[in-house]
């Protein structure tokens, strides 16, 4: 019975004696009325309801988010913990099904739900380049590829595709997007980000609406908006700064003058505030040597104060931690500076009871003040109570199909091919793509041909990922190849085949893919950016002896000018996951080059950092390069 609605007109017809009626209606269905609790009340009276109902204890839980390995349910409701996380790679079992991964988050949330004023717990993951931890997931292309499309249509779908996967495992809330703008390669996240100019990683936001919804028409500027049960919250990160750092170093110190800070690295977070976005990560790097987890002017003074910012602000992995030289060498510091910079949720893998013990007591000693936890709790229930958590805490399996669905595949594939740069085409004017389908005999070589995990890159399966073909479901290039060419065509694979190989055997043409390995974050971060071994030696076996085109696999731009002149045709495809049939639709002439450079191709490390509009530019290939090949019909 909805009392609310049946109270409502009986006071209109008898007066105020009727609330006692009411009163005791609701007594006598065992159940009293909530006001934090009726989805009708409006979000801030919701809000203000249940924050006059909370204890210290239950607050500052509310601002604790635990890595999945800590939590049974047992854990969220002792400490009321409000949030819980995976990190990267941290699954319930290895291949687990989306059945299984609801099982875990549901009983994390009866936990939750049994405390006294059960307040739902929401549950984040990593969700980069598609859910990217799940296996049979799709995965799209990272970010550094995406940019590359220049098409905010195109990301808004892929958005949209993750959500519904992300949704389907049970889980409410992605950590994305990046939204960095990478001003040097050599930093190991540099394929998180979708440029080093700022105007496309903007236009890139538009991943922001997929993965969301769109906010009704009038929603005031800065509150976040998530449109229900198919949709997730997103998270924008890391801010700021972090693709600023000096030479690339992760997590480093970011050396630009406030101008500078304004005019590139914060343009993004204008857009991803206006679109709603429901939560921004903060950087682990420095801004002028200051730790952006203790930066009370720019969390709180501009992203709060001055955006209008009203969904949470989360810390990064061990962010607080790391406020310090070493980390976690002066906690209840930690604590202080992060907390009073503006950090509304902080993201605890090992020890959150002492984020809790140091918090209370800080609170206690009136060191920090009652209202920036009450700031910080309002901000989270109010994304909680927008995405409608309170009324659909547990999943169900009704969306289990959409997990690696053959739609989204299609949409993943599409990405690949709008993702790819042609960066050469031919010899002496000599065009080599797109390739015929038919052909006596071709070579396919490289490191990176039949290497699923290869293509995916880091944070796929696996923090760093990893190489091979059965880390989760997908199509290698190499077999992208064999599916595409005319039954006719002879398809020899020999990953790394020495000259005389390739000179005794009469090949039409040669597929080169070679490339980067894996890697995540810091482990990422390298001086040199060369190809590594054994790359460079099948290129040199193979491009001496028979045309060739060379496929590079990589999350940023890498020395290739040594090679340039011996190689018939190069195209850049960055870690395209999952969808290889992508990259083959386009060599062959199915689809054509459409994809223009979002990063400057350096010719040598030396010459970095290197972008876009600096005084001596001088790259190998510009920002915005891309030849274009036209669709060749009856190939
Ligand atoms: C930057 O990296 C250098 C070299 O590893 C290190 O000594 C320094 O402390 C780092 N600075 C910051 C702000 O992280
Ligand atoms: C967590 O930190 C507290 C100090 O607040 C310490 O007593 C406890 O042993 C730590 N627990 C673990 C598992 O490290
Ligand atoms: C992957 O997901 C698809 C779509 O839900 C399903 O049809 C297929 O059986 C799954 N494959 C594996 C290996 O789990
Ligand atoms: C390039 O740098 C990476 C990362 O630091 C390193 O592992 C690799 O050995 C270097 N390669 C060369 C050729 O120096």
């Amino acid at each position: 019975m909805k009392v609310g609605k049946m109270g409502g007109r009986l006071i209109s017809l008898m007066g105020c004696a009727v609330l006692l009626c009411l009163w005791s209606a609701a007594v006598a269905e065992g159940a009293a009325y909530l006001k934090y609790k009726d989805p009708k009340q409006p979000i801030s009276a919701r809000i203000k309801d249940l924050m006059s109902r909370m204890t210290l204890e239950e607050k500052i839980g509310q601002m604790t988010q635990i890595e999945r390995k800590l939590a049974s349910s047992d854990i969220m409701k002792k400490y009321f913990v409000g949030s819980v996380l995976s990190g990267g790679g941290s699954v319930p079992a290895p291949m687990a099904s989306a059945e299984t991964w609801i099982n875990m988050v549901n009983e994390f949330q009866k936990g939750s739900l049994s405390t006294r004023l059960g307040i739902p717990m929401i549950y984040g993951i990593d969700a980069v380049h598609g859910h990217n931890n799940v296996y049979n997931a799709t995965i799209f292309p990272h970010n550094v590829g995406l940019g590359v499309t220049r098409d905010p249509q195109l990301l808004k779908r892929i958005g949209a595709a993750t959500a519904l996967e992300v949704r389907a495992t049970g889980i409410p809330y992605t950590f994305a997007p990046c939204i960095a703008v990478c001003r040097d390669p050599r930093w190991g996240r540099c394929y998180e980000s979708y440029s080093e100019d700022h105007r496309i990683v903007q236009a890139m936001t538009e991943i922001i609406p997929g993965l969301q919804g769109d906010a009704p028409a009038g929603t005031p500027k800065g509150v976040p908006f998530v449109a229900g049960k198919t949709k997730v919250a997103a998270c924008a990160k890391h801010f700021v700064g972090d693709g600023g750092t000096v030479k690339g170093i992760d997590e480093n110190n970011t050396v630009i003058d406030y101008k500078g800070l304004l005019s590139i690295h914060m343009p993004a977070y204008f857009d991803a505030v206006r679109k709603g976005v429901a939560t921004v990560m903060v950087s682990y790097s420095s801004w002028n040597g200051k730790r952006m987890h203790a930066n009370h002017d720019l969390v709180t003074g501009f992203l709060k104060d001055k955006l209008k910012f009203r969904g949470f602000v989360i810390s990064d992995w061990q962010g607080i931690d790391r406020i310090t030289d070493p980390p976690h060498s002066n906690y209840v510091y930690s604590v202080q500076a992060g907390v009073l910079a503006g950090i509304d949720m902080v993201m605890l893998p090992e020890n959150f009871t002492e984020f809790i013990d140091d918090l209370t007591s800080l609170v206690k000693k009136n060191v920090i003040p009652m209202s920036r936890i009450d700031d910080a709790v309002k901000r989270i229930l109010r994304v909680k109570f927008t995405m409608g958590l309170f009324e659909n805490p547990l999943a169900d399996l009704s969306l289990v199909n959409q997990l690696g669905s053959q739609e989204h595949r299609e949409l993943a594939r599409e990405a690949v091919r709008k993702s790819l740069v042609l960066l050469k085409n031919g010899i002496d004017n000599q065009p080599l793509l797109p390739l015929p389908k038919k052909s006596p005999k071709i070579l396919v070589a490289g490191s990176h041909a039949n290497n699923l995990g290869y293509q995916c890159g880091g944070w796929t399966i696996e923090w760093q990922g990893h190489g091979g073909n059965d880390l989760t479901v997908g199509t290698t290039i190499l077999t992208a190849i064999k599916n595409t060419v005319d039954p006719s065509t002879q398809v020899i694979y020999n990953e790394n085949p020495d000259a005389n190989f390739v000179k005794s055997n009469s090949f039409s043409h040669a597929i080169v893919v070679v490339g980067e390995t894996p890697y995540a974050e810091g482990a990422g971060d390298s001086l040199n950016l060369t190809i590594p071994e054994p790359g460079p030696s099948t290129i040199k076996n193979v491009c001496g002896s028979v045309k060739c085109v060379v496929v590079i696999i990589s999350g940023r731009p890498v020395v290739v000018e040594p090679y340039l002149s011996s190689i018939s045709a190069l195209v850049a495809a960055w870690l395209p996951g999952t969808e290889g049939q992508g990259v083959a639709d386009v060599l062959f002439g199915d689809y054509g080059f459409t994809g223009k450079l979002a990063r400057t191709w350096f010719k040598s490390v030396d010459q970095l950092p290197m972008n876009v509009g600096d005084p001596h530019y001088d790259p190998l290939f510009p920002f915005g390069f891309g030849l274009t090949t036209k669709p060749k019909k009856g190939n």
